[in-house]
């Protein structure tokens, strides 16, 4: 099946009941057992089924199986949000000891993740200077547990060289996780490329309509945890919290993710509830349409800003003059990023003006809306960062990230012009 198909009718067929062609929601807790054996048997995960919803819920199964579906792998787990999911990737490959390697341009509390919480756990999160390959290879070592990117940065706008990334993860013996919240399956298929897992957060472009948070952890299948025994003992020896299973022997390709259920999900619990799994589930039948529109629309924005005097940079991705242009055209299909960013002329105190004249275009922190979102990250989504950390990860004091939706690109375009008279009075002055 295709994109377009995939995101309506993935992972479920009107069910056997009641016929209903909507996803239905179980809104349930529990689910009832035939038998004492029959417990039994769910509980040694033999007989297939659902036991308590912490662990699985059939409305998010469906959610698990479309998104899984559409990234064209094994098995996914959805969990509350994002962060969740994220949390949840990097535990479960890496214990006290083990370092996760990652680019430099990520999401500011991904950010705070890697280099803050996991390692008060002895988890370490090595940052790259740069996303080149060369740069990530360089802090890979015998505790590395991970190399990690997003497919595109949020908000440097960066294309990662997936492929690339994932022959040195592989030369060292450790998967390539992603992050494909701002590309998603639409976009980008990072399997197809030699990721191994692929995180979301489906609060985007998923769902796609800025009501819903969730998140979803994609297994490809394609890491050999057995070949990597000794990297990856957790995978390999006899779990004792769950009677000496052992994730590798026992599942092969869909270890990685029935350990993210078994240990973390069902000990943690960042569960999705079944009611916001429908409303992703709605909100991803219309995702390969709205991604066209996005794109289209931010296209148009971009230019218009280039061309605009009032404006001292653009940095978007689909002009031929950026760095990322030929990665845009590898793996996006030539579709950049609606998620960019600009800056003014006048600094932050334009910058300011600027973002309070938006009307139509709300001033949040968020990202893959319908609706048109502006961010001030330096002040908000990456302020925990120091500034030559912001620099890195492509956050300037006046940098405004923009979140292009899908309204009419003339109504876009005309609140920005509008914001930039504000902020910039005289055109001409800017133009000097
Ligand atoms: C790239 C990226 N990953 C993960 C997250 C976290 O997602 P959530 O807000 O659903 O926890 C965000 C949030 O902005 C993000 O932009």
């Amino acid at each position: 099946m295709r994109n377009e198909t995939m995101a309506i009718h993935a992972g479920y067929e009107p069910e056997a009941t009641t016929h209903a062609v909507a996803v239905p929601i179980y809104q349930t807790a529990a689910y009832a057992f035939d038998s004492a054996d029959h417990g039994a048997a769910l509980f040694n995960l033999e007989a297939e089924g659902f036991r308590y919803s912490r662990i699985a819920n059939p409305t998010s199964a469906v959610l698990e199986k479309r998104i899984s579906q559409l990234e064209g792998g094994v098995g996914a787990l959805a969990v509350a949000t994002g962060q969740a999911a994220l949390h949840f990737a990097f535990v479960n490959v890496a214990d006290h000891g083990g370092n996760i390697v990652s680019v430099p341009q990520l999401y500011g509390t991904t950010h705070t993740l890697l280099s803050h919480i996991l390692p008060r756990q002895g988890i370490t999160g090595r940052f790259a200077e740069s996303d080149k390959p060369e740069a990530i290879e360089k802090l890979i070592d015998e505790n590395t547990r991970a190399v990690f990117a997003e497919t595109i940065g949020n908000p440097a706008g960066n294309v990662c060289d997936i492929e690339a990334l994932a022959k040195i993860a592989h030369a060292h013996g450790v998967p390539l996780i992603v992050d494909n919240t701002v590309a998603t399956p639409i976009l980008l298929k990072p399997f197809d490329y030699g990721a191994d897992i692929a995180v979301h957060s489906l609060t985007k472009f998923l769902g796609g309509h800025g009501t819903t948070l969730g998140g979803a952890i994609v297994d490809s299948g394609n890491f050999p945890w057995a070949k990597h025994a000794d990297r990856f003992p957790a995978y390999n020896r006899p779990d004792t919290s769950y009677h000496g299973l052992v994730y590798a022997e026992r599942f092969g390709r869909t270890a990685y993710i029935e350990r993210a259920r078994s240990v973390y999900q069902r000990t943690m619990g960042s569960v999705l509830s079944p009611f916001n799994a429908f409303l992703l589930l709605q909100g991803i039948e219309t995702v390969a349409l709205r991604m066209e529109r996005h794109v289209e629309n931010a296209q148009k924005v971009a230019e218009f800003l280039r061309k605009d005097p009032r404006v001292a940079w653009v940095n978007y991705t689909g002009f031929p003059d950026s760095p990322y242009y030929p990665l845009v055209q590898k793996y996006l299909g030539g579709n950049a990023s609606s998620l960019f960013t600009f800056g003014i002329k006048g600094g932050m105190e334009a910058g300011k003006t600027f973002y309070d004249a938006l009307k139509l275009i709300t001033r949040l922190v968020n990202i893959g809306d319908a609706k048109s979102l502006a961010c001030h990250p330096a002040s908000t989504t990456h302020r925990q960062m120091s500034a030559e950390q912001q620099r890195i990860a492509g956050v300037l004091p006046e940098t405004i990230r923009l979140s292009i939706g899908i309204e009419h690109s003339a109504d876009i375009i005309e609140d920005i012009d509008q914001a930039l008279d504000k902020a910039c009075p005289s055109r001409l002055q800017a133009a000097e």
